[in-house]
């Protein structure tokens, strides 16, 4: 069975309160919950975390390296833009991981339009909402399947 880690980094806690003009009203549990449903439709494994942490977050993507996981989705938050520690890590375990946004993070604030994090990922999906976790896990899916 294919299993894929879905990471989520700081302040995606509170989707649905913050900033609902540009993050949309889904809460992260909405999130969680449709692509469980998609995830299942696929027959593929998921686990979906948050943390405000960077360090967490490392952890998690050398935990999915060590337990065998196929692949990530990462919204790594504002991480995105300046967590060496998150892209080397991504590097070092070479897991097939697609970084997803909600917003456009290149038609916002200058600072969001560079990721640090991209140029070790597969892809990267953005302003398209949580559509973004469903495009990538299709495309995980696609990969993967046998
Ligand atoms: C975000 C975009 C980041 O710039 C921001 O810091 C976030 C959310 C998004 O999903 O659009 O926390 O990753």
């Amino acid at each position: 069975m294919i299993r894929i880690r879905v990471l989520n980094g700081s302040n995606l806690n509170l989707l649905g309160t913050r900033e609902p003009g540009v993050y949309g009203t889904q809460t992260l549990q909405d999130i969680k919950s449709r692509l469980e449903e998609e995830a299942s439709a696929y027959s593929i494994e998921l686990d979906f975390y948050q943390s405000n942490h960077e360090g967490d977050i490392v952890d998690r993507i050398h935990e999915a390296y060590h337990k065998g996981y196929n692949g990530i989705i990462i919204n790594p938050g504002a991480f995105t833009h300046y967590s060496y520690a998150i892209r080397d890590a991504i590097s070092a375990t070479n897991i097939s991981t697609i970084e997803v946004h909600l917003s456009n993070i290149h038609a916002r604030e200058e600072f969001r339009s560079r990721s640090v994090i991209a140029p070790v990922c597969m892809g990267q999906i953005c302003g398209l909402g949580s559509d973004a976790y469903s495009a990538a896990l299709f495309v995980l899916h696609r990969r993967f399947q046998s």
